[in-house]
């Protein structure tokens, strides 16, 4: 697989799986662009890309910010979405595994 010449966007691009997946696209040739909310972890990316990287500073659960970045971003050629919570990882005590009450049908 060759991304040479293509532009692929990370959306939560800036660490953990997403930074990974930049970083790869990267490899195989992509300019590639990250975005998460903060400045200091998009820089902090960027530093890790080379340097045909771009960053872009959006909270993806404000529409108005989502709207402004595909407008700031211009053309691209892939849209990976990582941008989440942490996992929460938890004792297995602490876990509810009773079968849910099915509905009336199903
Ligand atoms: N790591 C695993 O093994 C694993 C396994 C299964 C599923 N997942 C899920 O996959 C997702 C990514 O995991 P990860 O380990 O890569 O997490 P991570 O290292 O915390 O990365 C999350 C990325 O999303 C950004 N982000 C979070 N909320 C955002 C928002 N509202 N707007 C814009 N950017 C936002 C974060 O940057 P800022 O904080 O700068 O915004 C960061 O760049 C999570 O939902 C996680 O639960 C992870």
């Amino acid at each position: 697989m060759t991304l040479i010449d293509q532009r692929v966007v990370v959306l939560g691009g800036t660490s953990g799986i997403g930074l990974a997946t930049a970083a790869r696209a990267a490899r195989e040739g992509a300019q590639v662009v990250v975005a998460s909310r903060n400045q200091r972890s998009v820089d902090r990316a960027l530093t890790t890309l080379p340097t045909t990287a771009q960053g872009y500073v959006a909270n993806l659960t404000d529409p108005d910010a989502v709207s402004r970045l595909f407008h700031d971003l211009g053309s691209f050629d892939h849209l990976v979405y990582t941008a989440g919570e942490p996992l929460a990882l938890m004792s297995v005590d602490a876990l509810d595994c009773r079968r849910p009450t099915p509905p009336a049908r199903w």
